[in-house]
């Protein structure tokens, strides 16, 4: 080997230095060759131009670019050459080499391209339960250069997280978030930026579709479900579901089912409770036990509660009277009749044996008029005792009744006390009484007579009338009124006595007024004649 050549493994190693050392050095033996640009950023799919320029004082050969792109020389002179690579998709090195005077030498660059997420986008965006940590999912695919690649996770305009988007493609950024409350309904996103700004560009960035965040709250409680345990078919009942600490009430729904059946619902909302209501209405194939379900769901969660509902038809009893309206003297029978299972209990007597049916047999006078008759049913449903109740009142035809009970025969009262009197007739149909004074067939005066007069007294006659016959009555009025002539005698004598004694008191004024007079008159007359002298004659 001569000496001075340089070994293929020297030349290896210096291949291998030449890059870090950089084109400014200068390469063997005085040739010194150098890149511009050296190291570059470009979009990716881009071109551009590369400048080998090579300081060789000798001959210059094999002077070139070694690159993976496609190139073309668009131009050269002795000592450069400038290429255009394009369509550059990916990063890689350039290697301008070139021989001089025998020796080789060479400057690598770098070439990074860069290039826009093709999208970014939040995921997972589901129902997150209030308390819990969940993971929010930022998908980033493509974009380069990933290390000056970051996700930043948004709520609103506030910016919470940033993470560097790592290489895999797509990338999966995750933030480990905490649900809450008040994040329910906040608009939340991703922002991929590409900070290219050291390599002399700009910051470039890119934003998600804003997604909400649903985040609820379910209590493990049961719902509460308020129903009458028994209910009669064809008799709507008021059925209630309700549920508290519940987050977003407005967003729950509710399901309030009995067997297939949905009857539709009232929903109404208050804070955090909920509260169903329907109406549930039993049909007579319906008779028996069925479930009620009430079931309350939010973010595909849901709380149940159930319960037994018993249909049942419960009729009232049939209570019937032979003839509703009877004679007197005739035998009225009495019955009741029971639905189904119930038993019936007649007129408060319990039967020997609880039976469906009782009857009752009665010759009725005229006190059993107006009387009347209870059927009770019992019927057990479901562990628990109804009844159900008829009533039917007899009516009894009888005469006129008048005796001494309906209108006392004797009156005899003190004239000018106040007083009332009573007499009515007793009978179904009611009769129609009249009475009237012997003699000159006065009316009897009934009711309140306040202060009693001396002429109503009198024997009356009273006849009671009906289509059942005719009952007749004397009723006796005798007003008390004294007979004893002092009574007159004692006041004409007083007036007497006192018009005498004011005669006599007025005479006797009268004689002493006219004795009084003729007294002045002469002690006048003798004045007089004592104050003027005698006139002559
Ligand atoms: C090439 O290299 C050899 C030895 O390394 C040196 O002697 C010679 O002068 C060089 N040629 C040129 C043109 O520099
Ligand atoms: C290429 O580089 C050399 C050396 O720096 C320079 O002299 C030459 O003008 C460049 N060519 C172009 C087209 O810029
Ligand atoms: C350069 O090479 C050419 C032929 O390839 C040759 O004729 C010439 O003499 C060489 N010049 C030097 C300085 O070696
Ligand atoms: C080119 O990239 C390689 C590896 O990434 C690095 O070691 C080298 O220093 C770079 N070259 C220049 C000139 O920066
Ligand atoms: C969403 O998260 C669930 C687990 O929390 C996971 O199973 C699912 O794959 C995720 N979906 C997406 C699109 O990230
Ligand atoms: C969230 O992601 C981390 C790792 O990325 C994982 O360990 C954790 O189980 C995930 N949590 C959920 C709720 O998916
Ligand atoms: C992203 O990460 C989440 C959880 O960390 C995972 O459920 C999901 O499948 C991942 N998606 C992709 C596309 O890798
Ligand atoms: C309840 O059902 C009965 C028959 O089963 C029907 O006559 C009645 O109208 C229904 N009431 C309501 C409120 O639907
Ligand atoms: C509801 O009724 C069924 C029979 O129909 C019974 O087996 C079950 O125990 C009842 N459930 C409740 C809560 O009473
Ligand atoms: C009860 O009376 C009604 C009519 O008044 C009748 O249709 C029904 O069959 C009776 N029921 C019984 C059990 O007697
Ligand atoms: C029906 O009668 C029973 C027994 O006579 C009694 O206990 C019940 O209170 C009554 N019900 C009604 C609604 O009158
Ligand atoms: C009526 O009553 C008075 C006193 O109470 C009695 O003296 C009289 O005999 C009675 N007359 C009749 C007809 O009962």
């Amino acid at each position: 080997m001569a000496p001075g050549a340089t070994h293929p493994g020297q030349l290896a190693l210096l291949a291998l230095l030449l890059p870090l050392l950089g084109a400014l050095l200068p390469g063997l033996g005085g040739a010194e060759i150098s890149m511009w640009p050296l190291n570059t950023i470009i979009p990716k799919g881009g071109s551009m131009k590369v400048n080998c320029s090579v300081a060789c004082d000798g001959n210059i050969t094999s002077f070139g670019l070694e690159t993976h792109w496609h190139k073309t020389e668009v131009d050269h002179r002795d000592k450069w050459k400038i290429f255009e690579l394009s369509n550059v998709e990916n990063d890689g090195t350039l290697l301008c080499h070139a021989v001089c005077q025998g020796n080789q030498t060479q400057v690598q660059g770098n070439l990074t391209v860069y290039w826009f997420p093709e999208y970014v986008k939040l995921a997972n965006l589901s129902w997150q339960r209030e308390g819990q940590h969940f993971n929010l999912s930022c998908q980033v695919s493509g974009g380069a250069p990933r290390t000056n690649l970051s996700a930043v996770l948004f709520r609103g305009e506030e910016e919470l997280f940033r993470q560097s988007v790592g290489m895999e493609e797509p990338a999966n950024v995750t933030f480990r978030m905490l649900a809450s409350r008040k994040d329910h309904g906040a608009n939340f996103s991703c922002r991929t930026e590409l900070n290219l700004q050291p390599q002399g560009l700009e910051l470039f960035w890119n934003s998600s579709a804003p997604l909400k965040l649903q985040t609820y709250v379910l209590p493990a409680t049961h719902p509460h479900l308020a129903t009458p345990e028994l209910v009669e078919v064809g008799t709507p009942v008021s059925v209630n579901c309700s549920l508290d600490g519940l987050f977003p009430a407005s967003e729950a729904t509710v399901h309030l089912a009995r067997g297939d059946h949905r009857p539709p619902l009232t929903i109404t909302h208050n804070g955090d409770s909920l509260l169903a209501k329907t109406w549930i209405n039993g049909t007579e194939k319906e008779q028996g036990t069925q479930y009620l379900v009430c079931e309350i769901m939010l973010a595909d969660e849901k709380v149940v509660t159930k319960k037994n509902v018993t249909f049942y038809s419960f009729p009232p009893p049939n209570l019937t009277l032979s003839e509703p309206e009877v004679s007197e003297g005739t035998t009225v029978s009495i019955e009741c009749q029971a639905h189904g299972e119930a038993v019936v209990t007649l007129n408060e007597v319990p039967a020997e044996t609880p039976s469906q049916r009782a009857q009752l047999k009665l010759n009725v006078s005229a006190e059993d008029h107006g009387r009347s008759f209870s059927c009770s049913a019992a019927l057990t449903v479901a562990g628990h005792v109804l009844y159900k109740n008829q009533t039917q009142v007899l009516s009894v035809l009888y005469g006129p009744r008048l005796d001494e009970r309906d209108c006392p025969g004797n009156w005899t009262w003190p004239e000018g006390s106040h007083q009332t009197l009573t007499c009515q007739a007793r009978g179904n149909p009611t009769p129609k009484l009249i009475c009237r004074r012997e003699g000159d067939g006065a009316l009897l005066p009934t009711g309140d007579l306040g202060p009693v007069k001396r002429e109503i007294t009198g024997t009356y006659q009273c006849q009671a009338t009906s289509s059942r016959g005719v009952a007749t009555r004397v009723v006796v009025v005798n007003v008390i009124h004294n007979q004893n002539n002092m009574v007159i005698i004692i006041p004409v004598a007083a007036v007497a006595i006192l018009g005498s004694v004011g005669v006599a008191a007025y005479i006797y004024n009268y004689q002493r007024k006219i004795q009084k007079y003729e007294l002045q008159k002469a002690q006048e007359n003798a004045a007089m004649k004592l104050s003027t002298p005698a006139s002559p004659p």
